[in-house]
This record gives C-alpha cells, structure tokens and sequence, in this order.
C-alpha cells in the first residue's frame, strides 16, 4: 500500500477554540452589521479571515525570541536578521519596519510622486493605497486567464507583457518609478509569477530604464510553486530558487507576516545605497531607528528564524498540501473556486456559488455570512464591498471576480478543520436557490470601506 502523505511537523502547543449554536451566530453576525471584520474572534470557530500573523510560531523560532536583543541601536536581533535577508534574499541593504503596508509606506515616500503611474500585477490593496493616497495611479496588467476561474494556467500571477509595454510607451520613464510585482500575486487568489515571467519583465523593464520591486510577502510559495509547476526548477532547491527569482529586481517590501511565519514585522530591503539612505529617514519619522524600524529584538530574531524555515521543501510541502487537500475537498462538491489551488487560501466563487444574489447586494459578502451562520467559520470577501468606489466618479466598482477567500494560517489547523469548513460550504451550496437577496450598504468609510463596512439585509 503508498504510503499517505503526513504533515512534517508535531504539535507541542494548542489553543482551545470554541463552537456556537446558530443562534448565537445569528445575533453576533446582526450586532456586527454583517461585517466579519467586526465579530469577535472568540465568537469564531475557523478563522480563515486571513494568514497574516495568524500562523504558529516553531520551537526554534521561541527559542530564538528569548534571545532577543532589547538594544535600541545596533542589536544583534537587527545583525541575525540582516544576515538571514543577505543569505536568502541577497539583499545588503534593508531597513525593519512594523509590517508590510508601513514597509510601503517608507519605500513610497521615497519613490512615488503625484501623477505617476506603477504598473504591477494586481497590487495588494495598502500597496494600492499608498499608490493613490500619493495621488498617483497602480495599473494592472495582470494576464487576462486570472479573471476567468475555472482556467487551469498555472501562473496566473504572471504580468502580461503587452499590457507592460503599452505603459512604457505611453508614460514617460520619470513618471514610473516602478514596477511592482506581487509573489504571489494574493489579489488574483494567491497566484504565483513563473521565473520565465519574472525575467521577461525584468528585460523589459531593463528595456525601458525602470526598476522592478517585489511585494514579497508570500515569496517563498511563489518558490515552491515555481518549482512544482515550471520545466527546469524540479531539482533545485527553494533557497536556490529564491535567490534566482530575487536577482531580477531592485528593491522590495516584505510583510514578514506570512512567509517569514511571524506574528507582526515586515522590512524593505534594496541593491542602492543611495535608496537605502533616502528611505532611512523616513523610516525614523514613520517607524523607529533604521536597526529596529518598529520591531523589538525578539521579533527580528524570529523573523531572521522564519525566513530560513519558510523557505525549506518539508515545511511548503506540509502548507500547500493542506490548502490543495481543501480544494480537493469543495471538487467533490462541485463548489467553484479560483483555479488552480493557489498558496495561501482557496478563493470561492461566489458568482457560481450563489448565482441568484444581484451583485449590487455582495454575492461574496453574502456567502461570508451565510458561510459564518452554519459553522462559525469566517472568511473574507474579495469582491464589490473591496473593490471601493471609484476616485473620481464615486461609482461602485464592480470587479470581474467576485469571491470569498478562505485563508489558511501556517501550521495552525488540522485536515478535520479543512473538513469542517468544506461541509459547510456545501450546506450553503446546496440551498443556493433559496438564497435570493443579500446586502446593502448603511455606513461606508470615504476610503477603504472593506474594513469597517456596516450591513443590512437588502
Ligand atoms: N502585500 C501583500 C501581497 C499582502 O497580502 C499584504 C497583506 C500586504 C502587502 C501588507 O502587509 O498586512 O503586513 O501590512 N495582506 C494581509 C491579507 C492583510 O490578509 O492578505 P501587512
């Protein structure tokens, strides 16, 4: 008989968590005006809102906080993660923020001006936001077959060249400061960039006389994808694949959240002094000293930790498999999701899965509930509410895909969880005809909504 597949870690630590009765759910949901957001976590029984800070931290990575180095200028955290960034990434110069969006916000305030324009794979929405709160514009140029779910290209992340080009051609190189390519692009369902896209933008940019950044939150996935799915990388490592796909580009901010399995940290890192230099000040107003930039010891000595275990085989294999195990799970149902399983989360359909709920009233928030109010899971909606009004005409913005992502911490649940949240998924499905309206809209923030949004039913 083979022998099944079986995850590369044991548990040393856990957590209680607590199920509710419907009842219960249905009045915590109604006092959080159907905002998941807004439920308390104790009130949630699988929380798949995000894998940002969520995951569970290893032995070693403990181990290695109670080393830390409370100093505030020079400690040995700041130099054990300065070392794990130069022998992973290959990076000299970087400077530690509080997370992914304040990394943004230092490399930005250095780089991004009124009026230009940063083309990328669909950027993530702080990255969009830093763009456009500078009064600039993000261009997506994302490939075409990410809008369509059910094709099984296995790079939807990838940058479509013609889109890229056409941009060069119609700005003037002093008005793109960058190009930004998200790995994985989380935007387009966790999906990841192939090393053939990632040296194609790389010459075209070249072309052009523009730097590349990557937003590199789930790099070491984008690896692991890489080399699964792309001719040639089958017997390289992920390290060595990482150092490849990290040779292409200038710059790049990293919410060390994900990839880097820490609760709370994120850096920007660069090839130019001079760049390392512009952006150090900012990173004193925003953020702290450039040794610690809004981290304490003990997280940059579990982040330099983090960076080397998540970016070893065993650990992506276990994690991927967990998300592709959930994905094979909603297949039985015949529940559509963002194809192929992407890194960090399976991203639902929800115009197939509830097809009769207008789009005007949230078909992706209105599963979100609907997901919650069976079996306390919450995820989040990736849809119309996210998506915002336009800047300028204040209009809904209607995104082709309209879904709801159920992401995967790191090391967190278990393959029953992943049962769980498929059967309830199901449930759902299976009285899709008698779910005919779902939300409108009673509180709206002037700018990212998303986040404290207030609900009723429509
Ligand atoms: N870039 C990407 C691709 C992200 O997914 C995120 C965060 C950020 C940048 C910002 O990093 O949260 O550390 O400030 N994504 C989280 C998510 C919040 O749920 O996908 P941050």
């Amino acid at each position: 008989m083979e022998i099944p597949y079986a995850e590369s870690f044991r548990i040393k630590m856990v957590e209680p968590i607590r199920r509710s009765t419907r009842e219960e759910r249905e009045c915590w949901i109604k006092d959080a005006k159907y905002n998941l957001f807004a439920l308390r976590s104790d009130h949630v029984f699988i929380d798949l809102l995000t894998d940002s800070g969520t995951g569970a931290m290893s032995d070693r990575q403990w181990s290695a906080i109670m080393l830390g180095d409370e100093s505030y200028a020079g400690s040995s955290s700041y130099f054990n993660m300065k070392k794990a960034i130069k022998d992973i990434l290959g990076f000299d110069y970087f400077l530690p923020t509080h997370q992914g969006r304040a990394a943004e916000n230092v490399l930005f305030s250095v780089l991004v001006k009124e009026g230009d324009v940063v083309p990328g794979n669909s950027h993530f929405d702080t990255t969009k936001g830093h763009i456009e709160f500078r009064k600039a514009t993000a261009i997506d140029c994302t490939i075409d077959e990410a809008n369509d779910t059910q094709n099984e290209h296995p790079f939807k992340g990838n940058i479509d060249l013609g889109k890229l080009e056409e941009v060069f051609k119609k700005y003037p190189k002093e008005k793109i400061p960058f190009v930004c390519v998200t790995v994985t692009c989380n935007t387009s369902g966790g999906q990841p960039v192939s090393m053939q896209n990632i040296k194609d933008v790389h010459a075209l940019a070249k072309k052009y006389d523009i730097p590349l950044m990557f937003d590199s939150a789930r790099f070491a996935e984008n690896a692991y994808f890489i080399k699964k799915r792309e001719k040639g990388y089958e017997n390289k490592t992920i390290k060595e694949i990482v150092r490849e796909m990290f040779k292409h580009v200038d710059m790049m901010t990293m919410s060390s959240k994900k990839d880097a399995i820490v609760n709370i940290g994120g850096f920007t890192a660069f090839r130019s002094e001079e760049l390392f230099r512009k952006a150090s000040t900012f990173n004193i107003m925003f953020e702290g000293y450039i040794t610690y930039g809004g981290m304490s010891g003990r997280d940059m000595n579990a982040l330099a930790v983090g960076l080397d275990e998540g970016t070893e085989f065993d650990y992506l294999e276990t994690r991927i498999k967990q998300v592709e195990y959930l994905g094979a799970e909603l297949d039985k149902y015949g529940i559509a999701y963002q194809r192929p399983v992407g890194g960090h989360a399976i991203f639902v359909d929800a115009l197939k899965v509830l097809p009769n709920v207008p789009r005007e009233e949230f078909p992706a928030q209105t599963l979100g509930v609907e997901l919650y109010l069976e079996s306390g899971v919450r995820g989040v909606e990736i849809g119309a509410i996210l998506a915002d009004r336009d800047p300028v005409t204040r209009e809904n913005r209607y995104p082709k895909l309209e879904l709801l992502r159920l992401a995967i911490s790191r090391r967190t649940y278990t393959n029953n969880h992943m049962d769980v949240i498929a059967a309830s998924l199901k449930n759902v499905f299976d009285r899709r005809d008698s779910i005919k309206r779902g939300f409108k809209i009673i509180y709206e923030a002037p700018i990212m909504r998303h986040f404290t949004v207030e609900l009723d039913r429509a």
